[in-house]
């Protein structure tokens, strides 16, 4: 492992700790998320952190049993910057004192500087009031030895601390969230100023070292990927290949359940243009016909997640086996996490993609992704090389169409579909907006309406289209179209689709809804 500089942060189950990661990541240096009480002393110096970062939390340090830092974090000698629950341990364990208090800060708030600290540099001047985001009950209400005041808010007049001389630092605030407008530049501030790191995690680099990586670990093996045409599987094919070359073979499982021309893209780009060893199954008659009659969408799911491992199986097993299988695990997939509640969560949809499909086989992984977030993902495949459409596309779930077909899957449906699909989507690249939001597609509806078009009633069947926002598919706004745009597309929709009579927008966020419809 070449020597990148290292900054450890510990989790103590905060919702953002993931948010952390990403800031120190784009500001070019390499960190690592670990649950706080997994990182014992030994771990933690193997590591080499040049600065750790503590972050927040559900708990209270007022509580007997609330988690503490391991004290190595302190006798290290590298900085160290406490977050909210991160600043209030830091605080009790080295001699200061934590209070409850009624004055609760949630979401926005504002900081007054009162000194200048090596944190601040640059970034935020004595004197100076700064909008930050909250959520605390708890305070630091005494300050350890050697640390002073630097800011002090309304609920929190301890808010942000600081012992320049250890290189000791403690916000009471969340600088990992964009609410606090300034907080990017403070945590650069850490990393780079403070512990002195060069911000030498570029994808250039990675790229390099993931393919000595995977030479090293594949040997002469033979590996099998399952190709979706998605980002995470497209980079982890084209990343392997460049390692190993013909020792991958991708396996395109086609369950005829694709956009419109995906699977021609997906053959063009990785066997024609990156000479990957490609074998494209069209299995669409199996999974169309296993799926006649079915409308429960758990059973959809499952069929074809069933289907999906029949046919990379039998398509493996034709090639006589493989020592590999790589899959396109992201960090977030990998990250241990601090579980705030315990208890198991319910099950909303079982999902299936090719990553994560199968089980039974016995063969070891390759998963040369599993240090990155989907951003740097996407930053590593534009290095590769790999076209936009593919490397900028929007989430695709794994039982593709049939999830946006509710009621009984066919395939003059999945056709229909398809048009208006891909209607929709040109008119949203024309207008610019496909960067901004993060999925748009359209559901056939399994209901049939009356309409008129020219001098004739029509009773056709009604479509439903969808775009959204989000940062990570856990909840999601309504991407607010004018209406212009909406009645244009509408238009070309009942004009040009055949079957097609009445188009809607789905207003719905998420939660209450879920982004796909089944
Ligand atoms: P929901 O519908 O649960 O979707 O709000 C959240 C995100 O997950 C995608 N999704 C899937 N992705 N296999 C996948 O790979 C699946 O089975 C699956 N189901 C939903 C969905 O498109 C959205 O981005």
């Amino acid at each position: 492992m070449p020597a990148h500089d290292h900054i450890l942060i510990l989790d103590f189950g905060s919702q953002v700790t993931q948010l952390i990661a990403r800031r120190v990541r784009e500001a070019g240096v390499y960190c690592e998320i670990w649950p706080y009480n997994a990182a014992d002393e030994a771990r933690i110096r193997a590591f080499a952190p040049k600065g750790i970062i503590l972050s927040g939390g559900p708990a209270s340090v007022t509580e007997g049993e609330s988690p503490r830092a391991p004290e190595v974090v302190f006798s290290l000698g590298v900085p160290v910057l406490g977050i909210c629950y991160g600043q209030q341990t830091m605080c009790l364990q080295l001699g200061g004192m934590v209070e409850g208090s009624s004055h609760r800060e949630f979401g926005r708030a504002f900081v007054t500087i009162e000194a200048d600290c090596r944190l601040t540099e640059g970034v935020w001047a004595k004197g100076a009031r700064e909008q930050v985001w909250m959520s605390h009950g708890d305070r630091v209400t005494r300050l350890p030895p050697g640390f002073r005041v630097i800011g002090t808010s309304e609920g929190a007049p301890m808010a942000f601390t600081a012992d320049d001389e250890r290189r000791f630092y403690g916000v009471q605030f969340h600088p990992e969230v964009v609410h606090t407008p300034h907080g990017a530049a403070l945590l650069r501030n850490f990393t780079h100023g403070i512990c002195g790191c060069r911000g030498d995690w570029t994808m250039g680099a990675y790229r390099a070292e993931a393919i000595a990586r995977i030479r090293a670990q594949v040997g002469q093996g033979r590996v099998v990927c399952g190709l979706s045409g998605g980002v995470d599987s497209s980079v982890a094919a084209v990343l392997i290949h460049e390692a190993i070359g013909d020792q991958l073979t991708c396996i395109y499982v086609d369950h005829g359940l694709m956009r419109a021309n995906e699977s021609a893209q997906v053959v063009k780009t990785f066997r024609d243009r990156f000479n990957i060893r490609l074998i494209h199954r069209d299995a669409s008659d199996l999974f169309l016909g296993q799926l006649s009659g079915v409308t429960d969408p758990e059973v959809k799911r499952k069929t074809i997640g069933r289907l999906f491992i029949e046919v990379f199986e039998e398509e493996q097993n034709k090639l006589g086996g493989a020592d590999f299988l790589a899959q396109g695990t992201l960090y977030p997939d990998v990250i241990e996490s601090v579980s705030a509640t315990g208890g198991p969560s319910v099950t909303i949809k079982s999902h299936h993609n090719v990553g994560g499909l199968p089980e039974g086989m016995r063969m070891k992984l390759v998963e040369p992704l599993r240090d990155l977030f989907k951003d740097e993902v996407r930053a590593l495949g534009r290095e590769l090389g790999i076209p936009e459409e593919i490397v900028g596309r929007h989430p695709f779930p794994g039982p593709g169409l049939a999830i946006r077909i509710p009621g009984e899957v066919t395939r003059e449906k999945a056709d229909t579909l398809r048009q208006v699909d891909r209607i929709f989507l040109e008119e949203i690249r024309n207008a610019g907006l496909y960067d901004a939001i993060w999925q748009a597609f359209a559901v056939l509806l399994p209901v049939r309406t009356v309409g008129v078009m020219g001098d004739g009633r029509t009773y056709d069947q009604a479509c439903a289209l969808r775009a959204v926002t989000s940062t990570d598919g856990m909840t999601a706004d309504v991407y607010p179209f004018d209406m212009g745009f909406l009645t244009r597309v509408a238009g070309r929709i009942v004009n040009e689709v055949r079957g097609v009579n009445r188009v809607t927008y789905d207003i719905t966020s998420k939660p209450p809804g879920t982004i796909e419809w089944e």
